[in-house]
């Protein structure tokens, strides 16, 4: 088997019981939905079935080729499970749930879904019944696909494959750019540290991309010697495709991989806003989560990268050069993204013994904009990890700055964090949690 992670959890009746003979029809190729059903994302997606051959069909679909590089989950129990598995653990990128409830009865179970469900998650729903209200009612309600079952394992490729291959919807990655206020602020430190703690508690691929060429450490940080990825995708970033991009990515973890600089000086490096922007789309199409660490250089890729980017976080120190040059970075993308939200600040390195610091509160009135997290200097803690090559987490997991780490991690994504937040609070539909449009 590839890369990819399968496990039948709470699988009693999975193993239990003596699965159908396969259905004539499921072993039947359809040639046009073989056409159809493209290679899917590096997405986590996690089923929960009602039946056996429903289990065993995600399990067939899951060990195709076209699956290859998502993460698949299957648990039993149905959308009665998911609701409950769902207040307790963030969701991935797709939920298939199967459900042969009433039509009223699944809608209203859909709405408690919804209320765990995080945004950008979506859902295909596979029923037993041939019903156009349902149908309709489901996708108002922001669900992707109802599939009505037996569902040979094509078509829910196909399905799947609809959802993050069509040019019309946006593509599966989200990039996030974090860019210091000055250099040496540990901006590099909390992109990486962020990624980790985001690949960790998510469980969906996060790629890390090194901008920094000549300089970057996320090979370091990583106890990693990677290949030179990221400056020969630039070189020619017409070449890139999914199958380049493979072999270009370090893996560091089950989920995480990184796009490492090559550190070398003899060699130039000649970046485009263009060449950029190609090398980001071709990764955000394959991949959910994309951490870009920006050097502390200004010229119009970085500037680029920066107004592209879907959020954006700011690391400063508390002095004045770096309130200066925070509120000229903040200003920046406040004029040229009036319909984004605003930056997040992480004010790094703070209450370092003996320096005289601009307070957090004076830094925050002076940019307009709340901090979204404070990280204490700890010249230990982070001097360890930094010689080790491994994450803060890593070296001590009862470290303060961890729960900033996973905090920034969950407001980049627009995530509550895990159990302490998901109350069955508000009765939002789901077309509202899933931001879906239609
Ligand atoms: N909160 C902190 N306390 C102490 N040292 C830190 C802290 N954050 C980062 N560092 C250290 O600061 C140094 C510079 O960090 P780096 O992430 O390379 O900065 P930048 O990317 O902004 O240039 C590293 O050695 C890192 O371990
Ligand atoms: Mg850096």
């Amino acid at each position: 088997m590839s890369n990819q992670a399968i496990s039948i959890l709470d699988n009693e009746g999975v193993k239990g019981v003596d699965l159908p003979s396969p259905n004539a029809d499921l072993e039947r190729i359809d040639e046009t939905a073989s056409a159809r059903a493209r290679p899917i994302p590096r997405i986590s997606i996690q089923a929960f079935c009602e039946n056996a051959a429903t289990a065993e069909l995600v399990q067939i679909a899951s060990e195709d080729r076209r699956l290859a590089k998502a993460h698949v989950n299957v648990h039993m129990g149905g959308i009665e499970a998911a609701v409950v598995h769902y207040q307790q653990s963030p969701t991935p990128n797709l939920i298939i749930i199967e459900c042969s409830l009433p039509r009223d009865q699944i809608i209203a179970e859909l709405d408690r879904l919804s209320e765990s469900c995080d945004p950008g998650t979506k859902v295909i729903v596979m029923g037993h019944v041939n019903d156009v209200v349902l149908y309709r009612d489901l996708l108002k309600r922001g669900v992707s696909e109802y599939l009505v079952e037996p569902v040979p394992p094509l078509e829910l490729m196909e399905a799947i494959s609809n959802i993050y291959n069509n040019p019309e919807t946006e593509p599966v990655g989200h990039v996030y750019a974090f860019v210091g206020s000055k250099g040496g602020v540990g901006s590099s430190t909390i992109c990486h540290n962020v990624a980790w703690s985001l690949s960790d508690t998510i469980k969906a691929s996060v790629v890390i991309a090194d901008f920094d060429l000549a300089f970057g450490t996320t090979g370091l940080d990583f106890n990693q010697d990677p290949v030179q990825g990221i400056a020969d995708a630039l070189s020619s970033p017409d070449r890139l495709d999914e199958v380049l991009l493979d072999r270009l990515l370090t893996k560091c973890s089950e989920h995480l991989s990184i796009f490492a600089a090559p550190v070398v000086l003899d060699r130039d490096y000649d970046m485009s806003p263009e060449g950029c922007d190609q090398v980001i789309d071709v990764v955000r199409q394959n991949v959910p989560y994309l951490a870009v660490d920006l050097p502390h250089t200004w010229s119009t890729w970085t500037k680029s990268i920066l107004l592209q980017a879907d959020e954006v976080v700011i690391t400063a120190t508390p002095d004045l050069a770096n309130l200066r040059n925070a509120k000229n970075i903040v200003d920046l993308l406040q004029h040229s993204r009036r319909n984004d939200s605003k930056p997040h600040l992480v004010m790094n390195m703070v209450n370092m013994p003996k320096r005289p610091e601009i307070s957090v509160k004076e830094f925050e009135a002076a940019l307009n904009l709340e901090a979204t997290s404070v990280i204490e200097f700890d010249s230990e803690g982070f001097g360890q990890a930094a010689n080790n090559g491994q994450m803060i987490e890593e070296v001590n997991a009862k470290a303060k700055a961890t729960v900033a780490f996973r905090e920034i991690a969950m407001a980049i994504t627009h995530r509550r964090e895990v159990g302490a937040t998901k109350k069955k609070s508000s009765l939002a539909p789901l077309l509202e949690k899933l931001k879906l449009k239609f």
